[in-house]
């Protein structure tokens, strides 16, 4: 099986703290990896450094064969849920995905309207974003990391804030999404999650990454 992902010797600094321990690892294409770790860990710092947010003091990623931060800022025909995504507050869901839709102009309106109904949200809805509670701030995350058929997802926390069915919800879709052959790296709390979903799991401590059997 083919490496998508190659993380070599990774170690990142802040001030005196380091936060990524040389971290050395391969995630193979078409499959599912969970990474766990307890607050604080390093998860979020690694998958910045991966998707190209935050440079790393030592080492280098590659993803999909290219380095990320010399041969490319970002890696390509990726989506990303990190933290909260920044959504134009007095927008709605519909037009906020529009405006980050044109830039790159491969989907319009008919994707969107279909991408919200995947997530689950009313893609007429007249509520600016605003408005929306956390779950639905996270359905709109997801959307926005999908709805360009990307071939490789990061995913943060993506069942952060979701109700009991926006957990099941979700999880179809991510299953879905692995039966299509996407890699996905998930950083998740949620074993239960993990498990359902995940091929390999990685656990991060104090900087350290190592895969472990669940
Ligand atoms: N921009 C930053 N500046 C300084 N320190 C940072 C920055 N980003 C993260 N850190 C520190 O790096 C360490 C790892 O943080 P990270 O967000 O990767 O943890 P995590 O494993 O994702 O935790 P959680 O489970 O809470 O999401 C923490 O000590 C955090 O305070
Ligand atoms: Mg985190």
């Amino acid at each position: 099986m083919k490496d998508y992902v190659h993380i070599e010797n990774v170690s990142k600094f802040f001030g005196e703290d380091q936060v990524l321990k040389e971290v050395s690892h391969d995630f193979a294409e078409g499959q599912v990896h969970g990474i766990i770790g307890n607050n604080g860990s390093g998860k979020t710092v690694l998958f910045k450094c991966i998707c190209g947010f935050m440079h790393p003091d030592k080492g280098s990623v590659r993803v999909n064969g290219v380095t990320i931060g010399k041969q490319r800022d970002f890696p390509e025909r990726t989506g990303i849920i990190i933290e909260t995504p920044g959504f134009l507050p007095h927008m709605t869901g519909f037009r906020n995905l529009q405006i980050l839709a044109s830039l790159n102009g491969k989907i319009h309106r008919n994707e969107i309207i279909q991408v919200l109904e995947t997530v689950g949200l009313p893609p007429g809805l007249k509520k600016p974003v605003s408005k929306y509670s956390l779950g639905m701030r996270q359905r709109l995350g997801i959307a926005q990391a999908i709805m360009e058929d990307p071939e490789f997802l990061i995913l943060d926390e993506p069942f952060n804030g979701l109700d009991k069915n926006g957990v099941a919800h979700i999880r179809r879709l991510l299953l879905d999404l692995k039966k299509q052959g996407k890699t996905i790296l998930l950083a998740s709390h949620n074993m239960k999650d993990i498990e359902v979903l995940c091929d390999t799991v990685c656990e991060m401590d104090a900087g350290v990454l190592r895969e472990v059997t669940v």
